[in-house]
């Protein structure tokens, strides 16, 4: 392609559908200075030597640091870390105030809390346009089982693992002439929603409580202090409500009572009972993180609650001090 013709923005936006994970890269400028910066150019090399490289931009203010520097530590970046991306991808501020570093084999800073971190030593340095190519060879790394951060598209993102065996719902796929099938989103939905309320229902039968009661004792476990009308705006969208022999059941489990001016709120009884009902949702949670693994269950949480901004019919905010929009 002639160089008039090259198109700069196509050329990065084309360059972002290559997903990649995040990392920040450190060394000591010999006046003592830590410096650091955010890179995704980071890839692997060759396993024996332990080679890794990653490319810096001639403008950096950290490239006369790096060009002296005998070694670099590369930090792969764990999903948690999405605010120290942003910090060490902004030119000029302190970036290390706060961050407790821990001692490495050099004088190069070395982040805690990272998904792998490789302290490496300069090996050579390549002229790569308006980059400079570093190759260092591994000299110490670690790892931890924290879900990595990726980025995609000029957008931090998230993975989602595909293991073939679970995706698969039933050994008999759906008649083509069937006008449901396993993959229609809203039946994922509500069958995962029901799958998980189904554990939760054995405890809520022990307790003789009914799927309207406990989602009633939630919102008020948030919001303390509601009149049933009040509380069923937030419990409309679910197609339950409470109605005056609920009221008058959970008050007479002392489960609820009357403040004045029709407004209710949680005995010391129904708050316990909700606290037992928020342990066993922990529960449940902590089960499922141990079965998926929790990468994939921060994805699916992510895109949960992307499905949720799209689909709100403009629910009162329940965690908000007044309960209001
Ligand atoms: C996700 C992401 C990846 C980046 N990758 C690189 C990279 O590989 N190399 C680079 O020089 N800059 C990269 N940058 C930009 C630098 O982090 C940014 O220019 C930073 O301000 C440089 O800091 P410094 O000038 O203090 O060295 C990246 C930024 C982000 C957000």
């Amino acid at each position: 392609m002639a160089q008039a013709e090259f198109d700069n923005q196509a050329f990065r936006q084309a360059l972002g559908s290559f997903t990649t994970g995040v990392t920040i890269i450190t060394a000591t400028a010999p006046d003592g200075t830590p410096v650091g910066l955010t890179a995704n150019s980071f890839n692997s090399v060759s396993l024996d030597p332990p080679l890794v490289l990653w490319s810096l931009a001639k403008t950096s203010l950290s490239v006369e640091a790096f060009n002296k520097a005998e070694h670099w530590n590369v930090h792969v970046l764990s999903q948690h870390q999405q605010d120290l991306s942003n910090t060490f991808a902004s030119r000029g501020e302190d970036k290390f105030s706060g961050i407790e570093l821990e001692d490495g084999i050099s004088d190069a800073p070395l982040i805690p809390a990272c998904s792998a971190r490789f302290q490496c030593r300069n090996t050579v340095t390549h002229d790569g346009g308006d980059h400079l190519i570093f190759i260092g060879e591994v000299v110490d790394f670690d790892q931890q089982a924290l879900p990595p951060l990726v980025f995609q598209q000029g957008q931090y993102a998230m993975t989602a693992r595909k293991p073939w065996e679970e995706v698969a719902l039933s050994a008999q796929p759906a008649a083509p002439e069937c006008s449901y099938n396993e993959d229609l989103l809203g039946y994922l939905l509500g069958r995962s929603h029901f799958q998980m309320l189904y554990r939760m229902r054995k405890v809520l039968d022990e307790q003789a409580l009914e799927d309207s009661h406990f989602f009633a004792l939630s919102v008020m476990n948030i919001q303390h202090q509601l009149t049933i009308e009040e509380l069923n705006t937030h419990l409309d969208y679910t197609g339950h409500s409470i109605g005056e022999a609920d009221v008058k059941f959970l008050v007479a489990q002392e489960l609820i009572k009357e403040l004045d001016n029709d407004v209710y709120q949680l005995t010391p009884t129904g708050r316990e009972t909700s606290l037992h009902h928020i342990a066993q949702a922990k529960a449940i949670e902590e089960e499922l993180i141990a079965e998926l693994g929790s990468g994939d269950v921060m994805a699916l949480k992510l895109m949960l609650k992307r499905l949720i901004h799209k689909t709100d019919p403009g629910l009162p905010d329940l965690w908000s001090e007044q309960g209001a929009k």
